[in-house]
């Protein structure tokens, strides 16, 4: 089957999204997360990026994959071309890696890995996601009020151990969606109710947790849908900035 799971092989490009990864590792996207050139993205390949803005190509691998609607990773498909390496003949332009880029969509205080100043930024790792791995102890789902505490103490942990973190309203701004994405698809994107089984198999393996019992939403999961949960997370997490950072901006 086309979208079958397969891990990825050592040569095999990966970023620090879970979510690319997972469309990689079922062959949503090219399993080697690499070769992506600028021709390519415009034409299909990388699909989550450019091809957004020009044809629903990748609309339709979030749908498949996730019923997401494009318009929930629009911010990260513009800001993630601005990781293209300078090198136009090179196959390498555009991997999965190139996400890794620190600051740009990369933050800190991530779930799942570790802060860039202070470690490996790109890889799951699995004392960084025990956060989230222990949280809502008790039950057997996550829910807005858990994510927005391990938002908070994700972060507590990167301003303790890392002098340069990197916190202002851009993070925080990524960091609630990325929190709304895992409970939104892998539970009831109306009240952020997601099985732990479900999550921690998403982040752990990169993989749709179908054999787990997980069916996609039925409803389509739009920015819409999403604010609400954003909101409960964020509330949730007690936030407040270490820095200002530059507003965003970008077209619409
Ligand atoms: C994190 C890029 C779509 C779920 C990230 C990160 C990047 C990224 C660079 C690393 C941020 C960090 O934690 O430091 C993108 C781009 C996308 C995209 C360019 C599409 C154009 C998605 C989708 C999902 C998703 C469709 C859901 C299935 C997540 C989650 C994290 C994350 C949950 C947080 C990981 C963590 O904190 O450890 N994404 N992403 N992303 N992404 Fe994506
Ligand atoms: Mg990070």
């Amino acid at each position: 089957h086309g979208h079958a799971w397969i891990a990825p092989t050592s040569t095999d490009s990966r970023s620090p999204c879970p979510g690319l990864n997972t469309l990689a590792n079922h062959g949503y996207l090219p399993r080697s997360g690499k070769n992506i050139t600028v021709p390519e993205i415009l034409d299909a390949a990388l699909g989550l990026c450019l091809t957004l803005l020009i044809n629903s190509h990748s609309n339709n691998i979030l749908k498949e994959a996730f019923n997401l609607n494009f318009d929930t990773v629009l911010l990260a498909a513009k800001l993630g071309l601005l990781a293209v390496n300078d090198d136009p003949s090179s196959s390498q332009m555009m991997t999965l890696e190139s996400l890794k880029l620190h600051d740009l969509i990369e933050h800190d205080a991530s779930i799942s890995r570790n802060d860039f100043a202070t470690g490996d930024n790109l890889h799951f790792n699995e004392t960084a996601f025990s956060t989230l791995a222990n949280a809502n102890p008790g039950k057997d789902y996550y829910d807005p009020v858990s994510a927005g505490g391990v938002q908070r103490d994700r972060l507590a942990h990167s301003i303790a151990t890392n002098p340069n973190v990197t916190n202002s309203h851009k993070e925080i701004t990524i960091r609630s969606r990325e929190s709304a994405f895992y409970l939104g698809i892998f539970g009831n994107p109306a009240t952020g109710v997601a099985p732990k089984k479900f999550v921690q198999t998403f982040f752990r393996e990169e993989r749709l947790p179908i054999e787990e019992g997980w069916v996609k939403s039925k409803t389509l999961i739009t920015a819409a849908v999403l604010a609400p949960l954003e909101a409960m997370i964020f509330n949730a997490s007690d936030w407040t900035q270490s820095q200002e950072c530059e507003v965003i901006v970008a077209g619409n």
